[in-house]
C-alpha cells in the first residue's frame, strides 16, 4: 500500500536516460514497468499483516478487492498519493468536490465517477456498478453483467497508452492509440493535482481520441460533409470552418461563452479543449484557427456533474452557463 513516489521514479528514470543518451521525453504511467506494484492489488494468501480479504478465503486471481472496488479502494481519495476520481456530486464546481484539488478549474482531466454512480445507474457517468450488462449508447458493445468495470477501458497492467488505455476497448480488433509525445502532451510528471489536472493535459491533431470513443460509441461519429445531421469533430469541424467574426470570437477568448469559472452565477466557462497540430505542450494547446472539436471538448471521460458527462451544465435550465460551451464557438445563446 505504499507506491514509490511518482519523482524518484523519475529522478532513476531521468538518470537512466542520461545515461543512456536517449532524446526521448518521459512517458512514466504508474501500474506499468519498473512502476507496477503487484501489491497494490494482489495478496498471495488472503491476508496481510493481520489484514484479511473476502475473510481470509481470499478472492480469484489473488485480488484485494472485486474489480471496481479495488481500483476505489485508492482512487476514491483515500490514498493520498493516487488521484481521486470520484466527487460527492453536490459542490459548484468538479475541482472543489475531492479531497485532492486539481489546480484547475476543469478538475481531474478524466472527471470524476459522482459517488452515487457506486450505487445507482447515473445519468453523469459511465455506470460502474450497474445490476445488470449495459449496451453503449449508440453502439454494440455490452459490458459485463455488473455493468463498466475499471479494466473495460484501461490495463490493470499497464500499456503504453496515455493513463495505461486500452488500445482496442470495443475488442473489434482495431486499435486506437493514445501515445504520449504524439496523441497527447503533458505539461507536468508531479505531484499529482498538477500531472492529472485537465489543464495539464493538451491534445494534438490528430490524435486517437474520437477513434478510441467511437469504437463502443460506434454511431456518435459525425457524417462526413455538411450539411451535418451530427456534431462534426476533427477534421471536419475546425474554427476555420466557422465565420470569420466566430473565428475572432475563439480566439479572442471574451464576451459570450467565455469566463473564468464553471456553474458559476456569471455566464461563460473556461475555454473548452480543443486539438492542435504541434510536437510540445504549449503548442498543441495554442489557440488559433486551426483548433479542432473532440469528444473530449464537452465530455468527460469518466463523468462530471452535468447530464450526459458534459463538462457545463448543458441540460440545467436558468443555469447562467448553460449555453457556454455552444457560445464560445457559436455565438448564439444569452
Ligand atoms: C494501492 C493503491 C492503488 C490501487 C489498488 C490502484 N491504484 Fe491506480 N494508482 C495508484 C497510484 C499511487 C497512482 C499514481 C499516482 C501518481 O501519478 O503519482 C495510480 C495511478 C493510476 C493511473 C494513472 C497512470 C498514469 O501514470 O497516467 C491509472 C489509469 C490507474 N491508477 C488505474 C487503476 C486501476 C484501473 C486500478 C484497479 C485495477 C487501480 N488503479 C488500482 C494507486 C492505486
Ligand atoms: C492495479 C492493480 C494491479 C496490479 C498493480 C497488478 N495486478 Fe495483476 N491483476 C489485476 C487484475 C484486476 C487482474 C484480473 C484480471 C485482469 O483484469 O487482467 C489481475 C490478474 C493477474 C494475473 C492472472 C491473469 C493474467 O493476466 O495472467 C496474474 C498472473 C497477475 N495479475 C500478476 C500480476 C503481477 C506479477 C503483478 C506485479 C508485477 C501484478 N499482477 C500487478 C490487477 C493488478
Ligand atoms: C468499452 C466501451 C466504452 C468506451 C471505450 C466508452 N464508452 Fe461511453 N458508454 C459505454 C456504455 C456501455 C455506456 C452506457 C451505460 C453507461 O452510462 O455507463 C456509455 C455511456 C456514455 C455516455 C452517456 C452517459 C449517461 O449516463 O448519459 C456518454 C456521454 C459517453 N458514454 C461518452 C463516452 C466518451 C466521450 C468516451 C471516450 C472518452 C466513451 N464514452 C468511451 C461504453 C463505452
Ligand atoms: C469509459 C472508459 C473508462 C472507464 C470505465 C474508466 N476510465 Fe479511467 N480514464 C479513461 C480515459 C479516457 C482517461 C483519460 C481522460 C482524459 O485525460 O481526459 C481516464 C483517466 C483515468 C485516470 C487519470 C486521472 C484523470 O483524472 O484523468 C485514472 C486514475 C483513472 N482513469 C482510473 C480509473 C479507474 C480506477 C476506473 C474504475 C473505477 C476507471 N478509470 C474507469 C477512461 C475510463
Ligand atoms: C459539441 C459538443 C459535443 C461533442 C464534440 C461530443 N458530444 Fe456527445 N453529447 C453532447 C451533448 C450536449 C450531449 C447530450 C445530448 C444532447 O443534447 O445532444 C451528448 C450526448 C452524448 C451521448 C449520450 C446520448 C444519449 O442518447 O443519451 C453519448 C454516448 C455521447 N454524447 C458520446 C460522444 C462521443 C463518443 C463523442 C466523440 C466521438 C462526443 N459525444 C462528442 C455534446 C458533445
Ligand atoms: C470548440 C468549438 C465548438 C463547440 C464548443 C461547439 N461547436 Fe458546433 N461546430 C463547430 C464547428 C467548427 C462546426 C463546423 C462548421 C462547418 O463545417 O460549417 C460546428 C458545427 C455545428 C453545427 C452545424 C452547423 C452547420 O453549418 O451545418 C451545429 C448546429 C452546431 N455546431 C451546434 C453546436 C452546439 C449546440 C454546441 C453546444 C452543445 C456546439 N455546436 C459546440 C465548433 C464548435
Amino acid at each position: 500500500m505504499n507506491p514509490i513516489p511518482r519523482t524518484s521514479i523519475l529522478t532513476l528514470a531521468v538518470l537512466v536516460g542520461a545515461l543512456l543518451a536517449c532524446g526521448a521525453a518521459l512517458a512514466a504511467n504508474y501500474h506499468t514497468g519498473s512502476d507496477l506494484h503487484c501489491s497494490d492489488c494482489h495478496v498471495m494468501h488472503g491476508s496481510y499483516n493481520g489484514t484479511t480479504y473476502n475473510g481470509g478465503s481470499g478472492i480469484d486471481n489473488l485480488l484485494k478487492g472485486s474489480a471496481n472496488a479495488m481500483c476505489l479502494a485508492c482512487h476514491d481519495g483515500t490514498d493520498t498519493a493516487a488521484p481521486d476520481i470520484v466527487a460527492s456530486g453536490t459542490a459548484a464546481s468538479p475541482n472543489n468536490t475531492i479531497s485532492t484539488a486539481y489546480t484547475d478549474k476543469y478538475g481531474g482531466s478524466g472527471g470524476f465517477f459522482q459517488s452515487d454512480t457506486t450505487t445507482v445507474v447515473s445519468p453523469v457517468a459511465h455506470d460502474l456498478f450497474a445490476t445488470s450488462a449495459l449496451t453503449a449508447i449508440h453502439g454494440t458493445w455490452t459490458s459485463g453483467s455488473s455493468g463498466m468495470t475499471c479494466a473495460d477501458c484501461h490495463d490493470p497492467h499497464g500499456t503504453t497508452n496515455y493513463r495505461n488505455l486500452l488500445s482496442d476497448p470495443d475488442g473489434d480488433t482495431t486499435d486506437a492509440l493514445i501515445t504520449i509525445d504524439s496523441d497527447v502532451y503533458l505539461n507536468a510528471t508531479t505531484p499529482i493535482t498538477s500531472y492529472y489536472a485537465a489543464g495539464n493535459v493538451g491534445f494534438n491533431e490528430p490524435n486517437d481520441i474520437v477513434a478510441w470513443c467511437t469504437g463502443c460509441h460506434t454511431n456518435t461519429a459525425s457524417d462526413t460533409a455538411s450539411p451535418w445531421a451530427k456534431h462534426p469533430m476533427d477534421d471536419n469541424a475546425e474554427i476555420a470552418d466557422l465565420s470569420s467574426t466566430l473565428q475572432t470570437h475563439w480566439t479572442t477568448g471574451t464576451g459570450n461563452g467565455f469566463d473564468t469559472d464553471v456553474d458559476d452565477a456569471t455566464s461563460g466557462i473556461p475555454r473548452v479543449r480543443f486539438a492542435q497540430t504541434g510536437t510540445s505542450f504549449a503548442l498543441v494547446t495554442t489557440v488559433g484557427t486551426a483548433n479542432e472539436v473532440m469528444c473530449l471538448t464537452c465530455h468527460k471521460a469518466h463523468g462530471s456533474k452535468y447530464d450526459s458527462t458534459t463538462v457545463w451544465p448543458h441540460y440545467v435550465d436558468d443555469n447562467a452557463d448553460q449555453t457556454s460551451a455552444c457560445d464560445q464557438c457559436h455565438d448564439k445563446g444569452a
